[in-house]
């Protein structure tokens, strides 16, 4: 399967990305720009709206049209249909992240999991179809999330395309090969389509939106990033793919370090395929270990000082990065099954950043909690969002927007 989309995320094609993530860019700062003066920005919200949409178009095909059109104007109609349609669609995917926790305040049948896993499956059958519990409202949820997907989906096989140039054209159009409806069964694109709105989304808004907190709150940080990004050229210069790969080795130093402070992935599960021994300890087959990424960021032999944010380690001439062990930090996971959307990832949050910083700094608002309060699941989120202000950047120096 990994086969028929591999080529999807590959330099040639990520390249060709660039405008639409860049118009995307545009928007998020043009909702920056759309705040009023002493106005708190949700600036996780807007990045989320931005991740959502760019998925939507390079991997849908479809225009979500979230961050064009923030909540203030309700009554825009666009390509998926209307704003309602829209906000209901951003409703049950948010609904369904928030839900994948593993803890007690997740529904019944998953906090039952935690201490006997044998019986969650049946308690959630039976629990599922009790209006007013937990597992009935994510049950209705995915019900109409999928729903909503299937029409996408039923729309996108209705067109037929030699050149695919997004994931599911990629997919619907291996099923006309021959890949078969075995392989490619309708449940089966369903949750492949679900993975790429679920994986590329929360992610990657994530990194971005705690990238911005951790900056502002650092100005010797703030500066060399801003020398970086100025001297790279005017403005309207939009990096190509292969620049932004090596023009902006600050930047690049600034989200490793934001990834390790605040890893969006924390957990990664693999079920054993055969006995095996790690550390000393004996697995049978079919056992789930669980890697701890977020663990291993703050691993002090690795990191020493882990909690200071201090993206200079990453710098690839120091001496802390050349000691590390090359799998002390995998935010993107490891090995055959590591993250597909990669370099997908950091082209989409590098563009972001390198506009948004091109055109503001910014400050917490007197509303952001400190410290940071996040909510843990499968992909970490902000509690409370992340609020800040803006100051618009004008030439050379900084006036204040606030
Ligand atoms: C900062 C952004 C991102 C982070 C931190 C991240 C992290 C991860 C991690 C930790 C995994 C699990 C790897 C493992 O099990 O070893 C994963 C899997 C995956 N990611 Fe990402 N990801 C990001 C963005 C994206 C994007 C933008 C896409 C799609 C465009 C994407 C698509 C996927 C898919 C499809 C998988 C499952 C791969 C498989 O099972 O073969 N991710 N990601």
């Amino acid at each position: 399967m990994r086969n028929a989309i591999i080529s999807l995320y590959q330099p040639s094609h990520l390249a060709s990305l660039i405008p639409t993530m860049q118009s995307y860019a545009e928007s998020l700062s043009l909702n920056v720009s759309n705040a009023q003066e002493e106005e708190d920005i949700d600036f996780s919200e807007l990045t989320l709206r931005m991740a959502i949409d760019v998925i939507g178009k390079t991997a849908f095909g479809v225009e979500f049209d979230l961050s064009k059109h923030t909540t203030s104007q309700k009554s825009h109609q666009n390509h998926y249909g209307d704003r309602d349609e829209v906000s209901g669609f951003l409703n049950q995917h948010m609904y369904s992240i928030e839900t994948l926790k593993m803890d007690l305040s997740s529904s019944f049948s998953t906090s039952l999991g935690l201490i006997a896993p044998v019986l969650q499956k049946p308690c959630r059958e039976v629990l599922k179809r009790i209006p007013g519990t937990g597992d009935y409202k994510i049950y209705q949820n995915n019900r109409k999330l999928c729903k909503r997907i299937d029409a996408i989906i039923a729309k996108r096989s209705n067109e037929r395309t030699h050149d695919p140039k997004d994931f599911l054209a990629a997919v619907l159009n291996a099923r006309e090969r021959g890949a078969g409806e075995k392989l490619f069964s309708h449940n089966y694109i369903r949750a492949l389509t679900y993975e790429q709105l679920l994986a590329g989304t929360k992610t990657t808004a994530f990194t971005v939106a705690s990238t911005v907190y951790l900056v502002s709150k650092h100005p010797e940080v703030e500066k060399k990033l801003l020398q970086e990004i100025d001297s790279f050229g005017p403005r309207q210069v939009i990096p190509t793919a292969e620049e932004l790969q090596n023009k902006f080795p600050y930047l690049d130093q600034v989200v490793k370090e934001a990834m390790r402070f605040y890893t969006a992935s924390p957990l990664v599960a693999r079920e054993t395929s055969r006995q095996v021994e790690i550390g000393g300890y004996v697995l049978p087959k079919g056992s789930w270990v669980w890697l701890a990424l977020g663990v291993l960021a703050k691993d002090p032999k690795q990191f020493p000082e882990p909690d200071v944010f201090r993206p200079e380690r990453f710098d690839p001439t120091c001496d802390e990065e050349k000691r590390r062990h090359p799998y002390a930090h995998i935010p993107f996971g490891i090995g055959p099954r590591a993250c597909i959307g990669q370099r997908f990832a950091m082209q989409e949050m590098k563009l972001a950043l390198i506009h948004v910083y091109r055109h503001y700094i910014f400050r917490h608002s007197p509303k952001m909690e400190f410290p940071l309060e996040l909510e843990y699941g499968l992909v970490l989120g902000f509690k409370r969002g992340v609020k800040l202000r803006a100051i618009k950047r004008v030439l050379n120096r900084c006036s204040m927007r606030i």
